[in-house]
């Protein structure tokens, strides 16, 4: 999922990946220092970032690391951030899109 970062940035976004496990995150930094990018890593809790200026957020979480954040990223991000779950779906979240069967779309008010 590194990859989507520096693809993001190539189209010009601001791109921050949030990754809580140790040894991800420090390989996340190795990729940025060979492909000499500018994505900016944090090693935190997704839960204590502040999302409200993010356009879009996209998650590549197994079901219970949503479960675990659905309630308070819901309530954290504006109603016009997107987020995308890769491959997992939020348990209670209703979906607005899906795009080849593995992009879940959804939105703070849908
Ligand atoms: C399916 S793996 C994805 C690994 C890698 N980040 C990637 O995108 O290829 C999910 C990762 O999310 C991390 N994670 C789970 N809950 C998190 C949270 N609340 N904040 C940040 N990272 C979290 C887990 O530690 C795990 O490494």
């Amino acid at each position: 999922m590194v990859e989507l970062f520096f693809l993001a940035e190539e189209k010009g976004m601001k791109a921050y990946g949030v990754e809580n496990n140790l040894i991800l995150y420090l390989f996340s930094k190795i990729l940025k220092k060979i492909k000499k990018s500018k994505a900016n890593f944090i090693r935190s809790d997704l839960r204590k970032i502040d999302l409200k200026e993010c356009d879009y957020i996209y998650l590549y979480l197994l079901p219970k690391f949503l479960e675990e954040i659905e309630e308070e990223i819901f309530e954290k991000i504006s109603p016009k951030t997107k987020i995308i779950s890769y491959k997992f779906k939020f348990p209670n979240k209703k979906v607005k899109e899906v795009y080849l069967d593995k992009f879940f779309i959804y939105e703070k008010n849908f």
